[in-house]
């Protein structure tokens, strides 16, 4: 029970990842808001998570909803203790035919979502006095470029430049912020991924995960299960020295 008494708002935790974390912290003795742009699905999961958890629903890209996903969390927890900026959207293309609206799209989400959420938050956690967890989702994708997955990459860098900006800048509140970045982690984004290269690359349904699997040093994509016990540490007290930092979870994929 690393999180006993804590509250958590995580978003995009209706599905993948995001529900991972939410379950791992309710097994630790957290209350979690799951915070979705899709509230049936939220909804959905919430139910079946328990009563601790709660569903909101939130547009990482609209401040009214940023600033009413944290009011209705304080509401119903009476503070945010933690949070994790884990909403993304995956898309890719080759560079001569990136469309403006989906660059726009892609960082309004992945980066002005992480930069503002990780505001409103910040300002409720000062007002109570200080000290906080915020998480953000980074990548494998954020370390290097990659020939179909510009934009993407350029959102994930952005997001571990972020959290050492924002780690620096909030410490002094007693609030740590700290990232994880994945590798490849198996579920529906990668069933989108998998469609994409099977398109672009010509390959077979389902070859591509098979490739990216074979190539992690530990012999297969990553779980999102494999991901909770970093969120579980980096929310914990055990983690109040660590600032800026983003950490690879990914099987020795970075290292190979
Ligand atoms: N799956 C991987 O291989 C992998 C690898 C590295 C990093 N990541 C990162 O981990 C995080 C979770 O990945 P996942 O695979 O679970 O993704 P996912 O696509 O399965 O889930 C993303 C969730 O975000 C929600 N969302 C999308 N736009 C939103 C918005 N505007 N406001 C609020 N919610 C919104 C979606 O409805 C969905 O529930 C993401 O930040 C992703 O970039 C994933």
């Amino acid at each position: 029970m690393q999180l006993a008494g804590k509250t958590a708002l995580i978003t995009g935790a209706a599905r993948g990842i995001g529900r991972a974390f939410a379950a791992a912290y309710l097994r630790e003795g957290a209350r979690v808001a799951i915070a979705d742009i899709d509230a049936a699905r939220a909804e959905a999961t919430a139910d079946a998570l328990g009563e601790d958890a709660i569903a909101i629903r939130m547009d990482v890209t609209d401040q009214t909803s940023i600033d009413d996903a944290v009011r209705n969390t304080v509401d119903r927890f009476g503070q945010i203790d933690i949070l994790i900026n884990n909403a993304a959207l995956f898309t890719a293309s080759p560079i001569v035919e990136i469309e403006r609206a989906d660059y726009a799209r892609v960082f309004d989400i992945n980066v002005a979502g992480t930069l503002f959420t990780t505001q409103a938050v910040a300002r409720h956690m000062i007002a109570r006095g200080g000290r906080g967890k915020i998480i953000n989702m980074a990548s494998q994708a954020g370390r290097r470029g990659e020939p179909l997955v510009a934009v993407y990459c350029a959102t994930k860098a952005a997001v571990i430049s972020l959290t050492q900006s924002a780690g620096l800048d909030l410490i002094k509140h007693g609030i740590n912020v700290n990232a994880i970045s994945p590798g490849v982690v198996d579920g529906e984004h990668w069933d989108g991924v998998d469609a994409f290269f099977a398109k672009h690359e010509h390959k077979a349904p389902g070859q591509k995960k098979r490739e990216v699997g074979a190539a992690v040093p530990f012999g297969r994509m990553g779980t999102p299960d494999d991901l909770t016990g970093m969120a579980v540490f980096l929310a914990s007290d055990a983690a109040n020295y660590i600032v800026a930092q983003t950490y690879n979870v990914d099987g020795g994929q970075w290292m190979s």
